[in-house]
């Protein structure tokens, strides 16, 4: 290795993924008018779809050996496994146990993700590899940033 990384180089590296999933925008402790009201259209009885594009950005030192921060390959595996399997042509209100009581909003599906990738992470490496960014797009036009906080 030539001197480039004789120092520690801190670095942040994002993947993307789609996946397609329902939902619908609904508050049972709310009344009817009051899920119209706020929610609108996206409070209609049998939900609607969404082509969600979410970017995962980690943080952390280049590892000399390798030079790599982390292994993509093993990043989009992970994503794979734990987010498109687990959402991917799915009725988020029905379909994820973790979503059962709230209103599957792109902010607490960010939530969501940080959290399940959090808790991954964390177990399969012993570097200092840390989530920077969860960045989930519901439409082209919104998304929404969550970094743990
Ligand atoms: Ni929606």
């Amino acid at each position: 290795m030539n001197d480039l990384l004789k120092k520690p180089r801190k670095v942040y590296v994002s993947r993307t993924i789609e996946f397609n999933a329902a939902h619908r925008l609904f508050n049972p402790l709310l009344t009817e008018n009051e899920n119209c009201k706020i929610y609108g259209k996206c409070a209609n009885k049998h939900g609607h779809g969404h082509n969600y594009l979410l970017e995962i950005t980690l943080a952390g030192i280049v590892e000399q050996k390798t030079g790599f921060l982390f292994d993509l390959k093993e990043l989009k595996a992970i994503l794979e496994e734990e987010i498109v399997n687990r959402f991917d042509h799915r009725h988020l209100n029905h379909d994820v146990p973790e979503l059962q009581d709230c209103v599957p909003t792109t902010e607490v599906l960010a939530v969501l993700i940080w959290d399940i990738l959090e808790e991954r992470l964390t177990s399969i490496t012993n570097r200092e590899i840390s989530l920077h960014e969860v960045k989930l797009y519901e439409t082209g036009k919104n998304a929404v940033r969550y970094l743990g906080e």
